[in-house]
């Protein structure tokens, strides 16, 4: 792990009932975490790294804001969204890191210190897995968890990894895969955080969806979500709105701005490739392709969660 991350990102700590490997420096901040005051009203949404949460967050608040596209497009989301997944990192820290990272980090860690000054209904975005939140967040608040397949986060991680100059550009695929396997990687493991919340699916107050879901059947997944909000929209109504989140959209629309290490002719960017099931063509060694077989196989042999086929 040494070998990869930055000095920037170090150290690490392990938290959590399933050991998750997170900053050290939010070690300091997970007490204030897990005592969050949350408020009834709040909308929270909840992922693994890279499993669409962006994307749900635009359904999200769109489907609870009445649809409101002209607040959509004047305030980024993570102006409308309070990001919950820092603060990880001591000053010192981030004071070496590069500007746009920095930039992003700082925002989170602000996000978290002004939380309680935040008007109703706070919209709260975080990549914390439920063991760590608040106890009382799903008796008390609206929680949307969004899963996807481990082996595609896996790729779109490897690439956030060096949009974020977490890891050098040089780093490869394998190299990667030889980590997040062995659950070496920041947010690490995957499988619990999914396994808490697919627990607490039936709960009144969550909604488990899939990133698979969203891209088979994203009018049903518009359905459902409006449903949980109390939204009852047109049929045309929910056909724009699938339009707003198709993926050539929202990569045009979307605020992230990552400076120089976003480098839009290759994969480094934010809104990358938008696909389920494409893992398969960066597993490219035979070796590669069993392992993320057996990695998968392991994982679900114990658990009733099934991942909806893609084809
Ligand atoms: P890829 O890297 O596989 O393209 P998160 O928001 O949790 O970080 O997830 C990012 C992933 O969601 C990226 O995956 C990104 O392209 C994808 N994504 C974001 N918006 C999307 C959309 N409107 N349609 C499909 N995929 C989307």
């Amino acid at each position: 792990v040494k070998k990869y991350y930055k000095d920037y990102v170090r150290p690490f700590i392990r938290v959590g009932p399933h050991g998750y490997f997170w900053m050290a420096g939010f070690g300091d901040h997970a007490g204030d975490i897990y005592n969050l005051e949350v408020r009834p009203d709040d909308i929270w949404v909840v992922s693994f790294s890279r499993s669409g949460t962006t994307w749900l967050q635009e359904l999200v608040w769109l489907i609870a804001n009445n649809l409101d596209y002209e607040g959509a497009a004047t305030t980024p989301l993570t102006k409308r969204y309070a990001f919950i997944e820092y603060p990880t990192q001591t000053s010192e820290i981030r004071k070496e890191q590069p500007p746009s990272v920095n930039s992003n980090h700082r925002a989170t860690f602000d996000d978290f210190r002004n939380l309680h000054n935040l008007t109703s209904p706070r919209f709260v975005k975080t990549h914390l897995p439920l063991s760590l939140l608040p106890p009382k967040l799903l008796d008390t608040a609206k929680v949307l968890y969004i899963a996807r397949d481990p082996r595609d986060v896996a790729v779109s991680f490897h690439f956030m990894h060096k949009l974020f100059r977490y890891f050098d550009e040089g780093v490869t695929f394998e190299e990667f895969w030889d980590l997040f396997k062995k659950d070496l990687l920041l947010h690490l493991p995957i499988f619990p955080h999914i396994e808490e919340a697919w627990a607490k699916r039936d709960h009144k107050n969550m909604m488990f969806l899939f990133y698979e879901e969203m891209q088979k059947n994203l009018q049903s997944v518009i359905d459902k979500v409006s449903k949980f909000f109390g939204k009852d929209y047109t049929t045309e109504q929910k056909e724009k709105l699938a339009e707003y989140l198709s993926f050539e959209n929202m990569k045009k629309s979307s605020g992230f701005k990552f400076g120089k290490s976003e480098n839009k002719d290759s994969e480094i960017t934010f809104m990358r490739k938008g696909k389920s099931g494409n893992w398969i063509n960066y597993f490219n060694t035979d070796k590669m392709k069993k392992e993320a077989e057996e990695y998968f196989e392991k994982h679900m042999k114990n658990t009733d969660l099934r991942f909806p086929e893609i084809n």
